[in-house]
């Protein structure tokens, strides 16, 4: 790997401060309406009822004089002290002079509630109040929002209903309506948030600014969003790789119909599509993807209570079979290893159990298993340093109650005897396992109403603490002949086509891809010409339009080993044409070296819009899109990306000598390299298509490549 040279990544944003929008010492409600149907009004109250000091409230509005017993302002000029957020609640076409009003004011940071900009084509007023808050220098989330919430300082900065229970994760929503939902939910199920932002059109402060904020707030241990999309993707990935390093962050990610319907055309693109551009995206930055609202917030829960795992050994803890077979196909599922219970464990955990109680792993306490024998059988589970996590299986018998169950088993974790492991529990039952799943969940053993959401959650921290311990990798480079290869495509593109086959090849090979050499002959002469170049052993092959199987028109030959049998071929694969394919139209013959079939792989590289180049690796062939054996990664690629690409596909375990020798695996890994460059130096190439790559015991070498270019 002579040109393999590995280079450290150096990143750094700067994060941006919200202080004064998220945590505000004084708030103005611009808009603060007398009527109590009016969303003016019930922002105003919000913010006293949510309990945030009455004081530091100012209501704005020059037709009266006083609302809620609270002093009523003309002007946010008028407001005899400082305003650190203002909360603008004024019809669209107010907002630009109230905004002006705020700049001359030096209020720190606005919150548009007001709908009727971008959304509804008014980019035009967008554009102005955006234009009046960075010169101000004042932060402005929204337009068209819902508002803040948030639990630490009790403020109710929205027209949502109440303040969610307080808790330690942050929700980001660019839906208001679905956050209004999703907060009176979590209250439901008394799911504490540190905050709830509402981003709306995010025409300033965005989903990043705000994960930048919440990676650094104490209050908040993870941050969840719901996303409908992101504008800047590469932007989006270089900060939540950063800050995943500290805290977990979870995404619903939803639209997913829409971008398939967007898919994109070429070999490896269609393969790709945008979510999947997603997912890949979360997957390389450590953003856990939620599929649904209650698993946003599961996740959620778990990655913000569960400590983190010193191992993969997981037990289940079960009082009814059903449930635990339930729990171990979810686990096997989500990637969970169940452990082989140990004869000495098994010995002590008999003792919590009866005669037909069952100490293989999911551990079943049978039906008569009371508090005692959960708070046992989890002690012991606890005490053992081989066990590094537990899930907890309880289904409403007669003869229980799931509460004192519940109670013994916080007591057992709250006694501090043993070292904290992660722990969730599921609850199948009625009314009163409702309740034992809100006890257990208040104190730290996030709780649900099945064994699959609990597994799911467990999964989703074994998910991220495998992220975090995982090696980030060094960033492959390869030195190219950048030069000559801009050459090459600067000329394609004023002819505004692809390249040929044969500056494919061309600039492949000026990146140290081992390529097959090939050119087109007009005559007999020029293809004896061709091949001295390229060297014996040669293959020529009729080219045509008109022909599909060459072999069975006999337009092909191979193995060619010298000038003389060139000579006769070159006749004989012509007059083959003519007698067995008379109408096909003749463009030339071909002229190729002699290569062996070797293990075919794929690979790689489209440009997606919104991530950049995305590299694939895969089993290659004709079949490929039948198999859709292939992984992707974003560039630029580490060392790691392209070995954990590999392991993803079926055919590394062809590679690594299933049935056979091993292949070169280091070859391949060299080319995927070399298209991770090509991507990187032209962003002219929108996609790259190396199929088959033949690789063999010893190298490998591009039978096959197009190189298409961004027009
Ligand atoms: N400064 C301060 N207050 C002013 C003002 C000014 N320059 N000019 C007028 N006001 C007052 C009005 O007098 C009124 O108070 P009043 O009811 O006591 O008379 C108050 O501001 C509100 O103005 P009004 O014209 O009555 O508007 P509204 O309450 O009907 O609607 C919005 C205002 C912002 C709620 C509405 O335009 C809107 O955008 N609604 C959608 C909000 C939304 O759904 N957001 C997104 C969720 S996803």
């Amino acid at each position: 790997m002579k040109n393999l040279i590995i280079s450290k990544q150096v990143k750094s944003t700067e994060r941006m401060s919200l202080q004064h929008l998220i945590r505000p010492k004084t708030i103005a409600v611009i808009g603060a309406s007398r009527e109590e149907t009016k969303i003016g009004h019930m922002v105003l109250k919000n913010i006293i009822d949510g309990g945030f000091p009455k004081e530091n409230v100012f209501p704005v509005n020059p037709n009266v004089d006083n609302i809620l017993g609270l002093k009523c302002y003309p002007s946010v000029k008028d407001i005899p002290v400082d305003v650190d957020l203002a909360v603008i609640v004024v019809p669209a076409r107010i907002v630009p002079k109230v905004m002006k009003e705020c700049a001359e004011k030096k209020v720190k940071a606005v919150a548009v509630i007001s709908s009727g900009f971008k959304e509804v084509g008014n980019v035009e007023g967008e554009r102005e109040i955006v234009r009046i808050a960075k010169e101000a220098g004042i932060k402005l989330l929204g337009p068209n929002i819902v508002g803040i919430a948030d639990t630490p300082m009790k403020i109710n900065a929205s027209f949502m209903p109440y303040l969610p229970e307080r808790g330690k994760i942050a929700f980001i929503s660019q839906s208001g309506a679905l956050a209004i939902g999703l907060v009176t939910w979590t209250k439901l199920k008394e799911i504490g948030l540190s905050d709830v932002v509402s981003i709306g059109n995010k025409a300033d402060v965005n989903e990043i600014d705000l994960i930048e904020f919440f990676s650094k707030d104490p209050h908040t241990k993870a941050i969840t969003l719901y996303m409908e999309g992101i504008e800047d993707g590469r932007k989006f990935m270089e900060v939540a790789k950063r800050v995943t390093k500290v805290k977990p962050i979870v995404m619903l990610k939803a639209g997913k119909a829409e971008r398939t319907a967007a898919a994109i055309k070429s070999h490896t693109g269609s393969l790709a599509g945008s979510d999947i551009a997603y997912d890949i995206a979360f997957k390389q930055c450590g953003v856990i993807r939620a599929e649904s609202f209650p698993t946003l917030f599961d996740y959620g829960l778990a990655l913000a209570s569960l400590p983190d795992p010193k191992g993969e050994n997981v037990v289940i803890l079960t009082n009814g079979g059903g449930a635990g077979v339930m729990a171990t196909d979810a686990c096997e599922q989500y990637g969970l290893k169940l452990m082989d219970i140990p004869s000495d464990l098994a010995g002590k955990l008999k003792k919590w159990m009866p005669e037909f109680g069952s100490t293989l792993n999911p551990v079943d306490l049978t039906g008569m298993a009371a508090d005692r024998d959960y708070y046992g059988s989890l002690q012991t589970l606890l005490a053992d340093e081989r066990v590094h996590a537990i899930i907890i299986l309880y289904c409403h018998t007669a003869i229980t109650d799931p509460l004192r169950i519940a109670e013994a088993l916080v007591k057992c974790k709250r006694e501090g005897k043993y070292v904290d492991k992660p722990m969730v529990a599921a609850f199948i039952g009625g009314r009163e396992c409702d309740t034992a799943i809100k006890h257990l969940t208040r104190y730290g053993i996030p709780a649900f109403e099945n064994p699959e959401r609990a597994v799911a959650a467990l999964a989703a921290k074994y998910r991220y603490w495998r992220y975090k311990k995982r090696p980030s990798g060094a960033f492959v480079k390869v030195d190219g002949n950048k030069e000559k290869a801009k050459v090459i495509i600067e000329r394609a593109l004023r002819e505004g086509r692809a390249l040929t086959p044969s500056e494919a090849a061309e600039v492949a090979h000026l990146y140290d891809i081992p390529v097959v050499k090939k050119r087109i002959a007009r005559s007999k002469e020029d293809a004896l010409k061709i091949a001295e170049e390229i060297g014996y052993p040669v293959v020529l092959e009729v080219e045509s339009p008109d022909i599909v199987h060459k072999v069975d028109v006999g337009a092909i030959r191979l193995n060619i080993q010298s000038r003389e049998e060139l000579e006769k071929a070159y006749d004989e694969v012509l007059s083959n044409v003519k007698k067995n394919a008379p109408k096909a139209r003749i463009e030339g013959v071909v002229v190729r070296s002699f290569v062996k079939q070797g293990v075919e792989v794929a690979v790689g590289m489209h440009r997606d819009e919104l991530f950049g180049p995305m590299i694939m690796f895969g089993s290659g062939g004709t079949l490929i899109e039948l198999y859709k054996d292939v992984a992707f990664r974003i560039a630029p690629l580490t060392d790691i990306d392209i070995d954990e690409m590999m392991k993803e596909t079926k055919v590394i375990k062809v590679l690594e000598g299933f049935r056979d020798k091993p292949k070169d695996i280091e070859a391949v890994k060299k080319v995927l390299a070399s298209v991770n460059q090509l991507s990187l130096d032209f962003d002219e190439i929108k996609d790259i298509d190396i199929n088959p790559l033949f690789v063999y015991e010893k190298g490998c070498i591009a039978f096959d490549v197009k190189i298409l270019l961004r027009s």
